[in-house]
């Protein structure tokens, strides 16, 4: 086993002493970055690229090539999942995902199984462990899924929507549907991030995209029980540390608080509250990740280097903040604008680190 020669990410999400504030960025490994539209050229589409561990580490690498990032993420997609399943995924360019076979009726919830993981998304577990071999304990390496509730919005609609009409009219007129999907989900959820941890993902983040589109009542029955089922009975421990687990429900400001309490270790924050504000919330139950707008990458340097500051100084000082974006990089950023985040975090949080 190699030793990890950077744990600031993993510590902080611990709660525990840290130099300086760690920083990664969800979608580090994307359109933004002319490597990895090459890369991508090369497989000849998104899934291919998905589907083949060799490359699928080549991009899980390439931002780490660029910058001072103090974690790595598995390159693949939330949407394997439903793909393993038997949807049939597939994208349209420019369109987002699609699925050729989505659930329509009562049979296909009852007709969908639990898929075997290593015969079905063997391919993620491969790409995992090639890549952590790669990385050579560089930095730890986190492995994610979606949530049972942001799957089903996908595997109802038949890819992205606006008004969710087909998976709400399901929620709403077939809660029992909706609660049998949600439970095969969860099951595969939780053996799918127990096989890439056993496979070496050192970290798991759950992506509740969708979670925020629901009512308060609703958000606990359809999307925040089912999160904390997935992690009650997740691997907390691998090879002598502690695994951690991060809950990120996008538009999920209202329930910090009912997050934290499900036993993960850390909170995912989109850049609609004031970190500050949630740190007082919460108080030392969780770590906070998070929480910079994606478009102020869009601003100049100094611009981002202001708003770094200002989020770091809203935390304050002590350990228990992993630094992030709000949600996805862009892909319209100009890469050199990501550098000048991820430099700015290390350089002005020292000092909340004494
Ligand atoms: O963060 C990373 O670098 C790891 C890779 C990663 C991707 N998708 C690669 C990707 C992760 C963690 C995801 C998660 C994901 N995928 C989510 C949850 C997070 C979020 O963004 O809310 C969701 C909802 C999806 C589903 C999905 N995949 C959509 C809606 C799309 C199309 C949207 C778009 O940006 O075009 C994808 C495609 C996708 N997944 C791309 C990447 C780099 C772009 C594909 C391309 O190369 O064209």
């Amino acid at each position: 086993m190699t030793e990890l020669k950077n744990d600031r990410f993993l510590k902080a999400l611990l709660r525990e002493p840290v130099d300086m504030t760690p920083v990664w960025m969800m979608r580090q490994a994307g359109r933004y970055l002319p490597e990895y539209r090459k890369t991508r050229e090369k497989a000849g589409d998104f899934m291919t690229l998905c589907k083949t561990p060799d490359l699928a580490c080549e991009v899980t690498m390439q931002p780490l090539r660029r910058y001072d990032l103090d974690a790595a993420i598995l390159f693949s997609d939330i949407l394997t999942i439903p793909d393993a399943m038997g949807l049939g995924l597939y994208f349209e360019q420019g369109e987002g995902p699609k699925f050729e076979k989505p659930i329509t009726r009562p049979a296909d919830v009852d007709a969908l199984f639990v898929p075997d993981i290593e015969e079905e998304l063997g391919y993620v577990m491969a790409a995992v462990s090639i890549i952590r071999r790669e990385l050579d304990g560089k930095v730890p390496l986190i492995g994610f899924s979606g949530s049972p509730w942001t799957l089903a919005t996908y595997m109802v609609e038949g890819g992205g929507t606006k008004d969710f009409a087909k998976v709400k009219g399901m929620m709403f007129d077939r809660p029992d549907l909706m609660h049998k999907l949600l439970d095969k989900l969860a099951d595969t959820v939780t053996v799918y991030l127990n096989a890439q941890i056993a496979s070496g993902a050192q970290a798991v983040m759950i992506f509740d995209t969708w979670g925020g589109i629901l009512t308060p009542r609703d958000y606990k029955e359809f999307s925040l029980q089912y999160m904390q089922r997935i992690v009650e009975n997740l691997t907390r421990e691998a090879e002598g540390r502690k695994v951690p687990v991060v809950l990120f429900t996008k538009n999920g400001h209202c329930w910090i608080e009912d997050i934290a309490n499900t036993g993960c270790d850390g909170v995912g924050l989109d850049w609609t509250v004031d970190i500050g504000d949630v740190r007082k919330r919460v108080g030392d139950r969780v770590a906070l990740q998070g929480n910079m707008d994606p478009t102020v990458l869009y601003a100049s340097h100094e611009r981002i280097r202001k708003e770094v500051g200002l989020i770091l100084e809203s935390y304050g000082s002590g350990p228990g903040h992993v630094f992030n974006l709000g949600h996805g990089i862009q892909q319209n950023v100009d890469p050199e604008h990501a550098g000048a985040f991820v430099n700015a975090v290390h350089e002005l949080s020292k000092p909340y680190h004494r």
